[in-house]
């Protein structure tokens, strides 16, 4: 059989077609593949795409039943005329295969291959794998026809459409790895920022209630009761933190009254005095909101944990359309320059991150010996 160049072109749009239609990397490699065969008329087609480790990462044939697949043995390594498509990235078009200095051999059960075509599929400079044909079909009784230079260019068509699949494979398996790593990261900073600071509280007032349960029973028992609630508090954070959730309390109560409500539960469940005050906010954005609250979560759990202040106040202030935070504390103070951004501190990092993400500043004014004060700005709408 021969392709005029219409019967020829026709053939080749209706296997990009049949590509198009697939989204499965590895089924779009088995549609070239068994195009190539059908259009270029041959015995045998193959596709290999190389791994790191001089084997192959994917290997797809057509013409070759799946009993004599099984029979033939392990995958190719990468060696002979395959490793010069791929290492010298040079097409290969050869009257007898087995005739080629570099031939090295096949197992047993490999189908005997005569006239052979070879490809490289490349990006550019990089070499993505190899499309090879062989055992041109034959009208000649003598079988002595070989692939000729319309098949080549026929073939690199199709190779060329490999390139582009391939390629975007892997921008596909890349974006999807990048989505997977926001979405670790986004959890790690919703856990650090609000859970982990109900967990603190919590432990705290369990000590409290376990100092005082034979002391003062009924103290004891008040504090218990604070536990529950933080306990609970903390199941609900790591419910919104999982599915993304802003937290109930922003929406049912706006930001201020969300703000005073913590700041009253950490004043109970923490010796130092924790206080708030809140001018004239108007509602802000949502995503703005919701960064207040957590740059305020953590820079309260700091100043509780690591100040050792007897206050710590917290202010909310409407500024042009949008609001100032401020988290004062009384305490010892540090050097902001000389915290390492090592990754144990999550803290300032993930701070700095919530208010430039919503178009927002963050200053961290601290010395020893004099308090640390938080100050994020944040525009409004
Ligand atoms: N209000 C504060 N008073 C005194 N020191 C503070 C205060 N806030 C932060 N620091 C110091 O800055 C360091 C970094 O804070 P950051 O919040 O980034 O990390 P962390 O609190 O140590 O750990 P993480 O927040 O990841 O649990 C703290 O370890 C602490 O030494
Ligand atoms: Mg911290």
């Amino acid at each position: 059989m021969s392709h005029g160049p219409r019967s020829g072109l026709a053939a080749v749009s209706s296997a990009l077609l049949a590509m198009s239609r697939h989204l499965e990397v590895r089924d779009v490699l088995k549609t070239i593949v068994v195009s190539a065969r059908e259009l270029l008329d041959a015995q045998y087609a193959a596709l290999g795409v190389p791994d790191d480790h001089g084997g192959f990462a994917q290997f797809v044939v057509d013409g070759v039943s799946d009993e004599q697949w099984k029979a033939i043995g392990p995958l190719p390594r990468r060696h002979g005329i395959l490793a010069a498509m791929l290492d010298d990235a040079a097409p290969q078009r050869l009257a007898d295969v087995r005739r080629d200095p570099r031939f090295e051999g096949w197992p047993s059960a490999h189908p005997d291959l005569v006239d052979f075509l070879g490809l490289p599929i490349r990006d550019g400079d990089e070499v993505l794998g190899a499309l090879f044909l062989a055992n041109k079909n034959c009208p000649k009784p003598d079988g002595a026809c070989g692939f000729t230079e319309d098949d080549e260019e026929l073939l690199g068509i199709l190779a060329q459409h490999a390139a582009i699949a391939l390629t975007n494979a892997r921008l596909y398996e890349r974006s999807r790895e990048l989505t997977i790593a926001e979405e670790r990261s986004r959890l790690a900073h919703e856990l650090h920022d609000a859970v982990s600071q109900k967990l603190f509280s919590l432990r705290l007032t369990a000590q409290a209630a376990a100092r005082l349960v034979d002391r003062d029973p009924a103290r004891a028992k008040g504090e218990l009761q604070q536990v529950a609630e933080l306990a609970a508090e903390a199941a609900d954070e790591l419910r919104a933190a999982v599915v993304e959730l802003r937290p109930a309390a922003l929406d049912e109560d706006g930001l201020a009254a969300t703000l005073r409500t913590q700041v009253q539960v950490l004043d109970r469940a923490h010796s130092a005095r924790v206080t708030f005050t809140g001018h004239g906010v108007r509602a802000l954005p949502a995503a703005q909101e919701e960064a207040v609250l957590r740059v305020a979560q953590e820079a309260l759990h700091n100043a509780l944990r690591h100040s050792g202040g007897t206050h710590v106040d917290v202010s909310l202030e409407r500024r042009g359309n949008g609001a100032v935070l401020r988290v004062g504390d009384d305490g010892r103070g540090f050097d902001p320059h000389t915290v390492r951004r090592a990754g144990r501190h999550l803290g300032l990092v993930s701070m700095r991150d919530r208010a430039s993400g919503v178009g927002g500043r963050l200053t961290v004014e601290s010395a020893p010996g004099k308090g640390t004060t938080i100050e994020m700005e944040v525009p409004g709408g």
